[in-house]
């Protein structure tokens, strides 16, 4: 592990979201059937460049979302490296569970049975903080919707960082904070306050999608502190 200085938390610039991307892939790697489906080919510099795109689509068209960077400087204390990304949304209405209303579907997922299984997936995805926001009465949630820091920098306080500038917004605001969270990332989760509310998200996609693998998530909340 490189030895490294203390870590800040700053919002994401436009022109740094390929750098954010990157970190996203490595750090997902292959361990997630979610992140493999969502941002195809994402470790590839094709994957990357559509990736990229649509998170600057998403950046530029969603004002309640934030997009977080976390940064540390190398050794000699000289070069900000971003080491670890998050998106925070302020979410007040459910989104829509038809992913086709919010991609492209045919320009990311070309081939129809992957746009297919995609669909399905995200519709059982959107379920649970659909049902969050409903309950909030029409004050919202906070949702943490992206999560990743890159491998060699892990165990340093990143995620921690970056899920705890969500915790304290949604406290300020008495809101409560939402994820659906890899297990990998459970513990962390945890410590910051978030429970599990359901161990296992449900994905029914299907007979025809029964060889692919689904997703392994579980949906964690955290009600506001005073
Ligand atoms: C989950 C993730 C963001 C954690 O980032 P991080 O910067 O390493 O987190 P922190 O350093 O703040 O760790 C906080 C605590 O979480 C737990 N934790 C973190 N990584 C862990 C791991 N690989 N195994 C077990 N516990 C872990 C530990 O309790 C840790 O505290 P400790 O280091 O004092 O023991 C990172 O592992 C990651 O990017 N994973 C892949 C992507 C992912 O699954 N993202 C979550 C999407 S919902």
């Amino acid at each position: 592990m490189p030895s490294v200085n203390k870590v800040d938390i700053s919002p994401l610039s436009d022109e740094e979201i390929p750098i954010a991307f990157q970190v996203l892939s490595k750090s997902f790697g292959h361990e997630a059937p979610f992140v493999d489906i969502y941002f195809p080919s994402h470790d590839t510099p094709s994957g990357q460049a559509q990736g990229s795109k649509r998170l600057t689509v998403w950046k530029q068209t969603s004002e309640a979302s934030t997009f977080l960077k976390a940064t540390t400087r190398g050794d000699q204390g000289d070069q900000e490296l971003i080491i670890g990304f998050a998106v925070w949304t302020l979410m007040k209405e459910a989104p829509p569970a038809e992913l086709a209303k919010t991609e492209n579907v045919e320009e990311v997922w070309p081939d129809e049975a992957d746009r297919e299984f995609m669909t399905r997936l995200w519709s059982d995805y959107v379920i649970p903080r659909s049902k969050a926001i409903e309950d909030s009465g029409g004050k919202g949630v906070y949702v943490l919707e992206l999560l990743a820091v890159h491998p060699e920098y892990q165990r340093l306080g990143a995620g921690t960082a970056l899920v705890e500038w969500g915790t304290k917004k949604a406290d300020q605001q008495g809101l409560q904070a939402v994820v659906e969270g890899t297990p990998i990332a459970r513990r962390l989760y945890e410590k910051s306050g978030l429970r599990a509310k359901i161990e296992e998200m449900r994905f029914d996609v299907g007979d025809e999608f029964a060889s692919r693998r689904k997703p392994k998530l579980i949906f964690m909340t955290r009600e506001p502190r005073k």
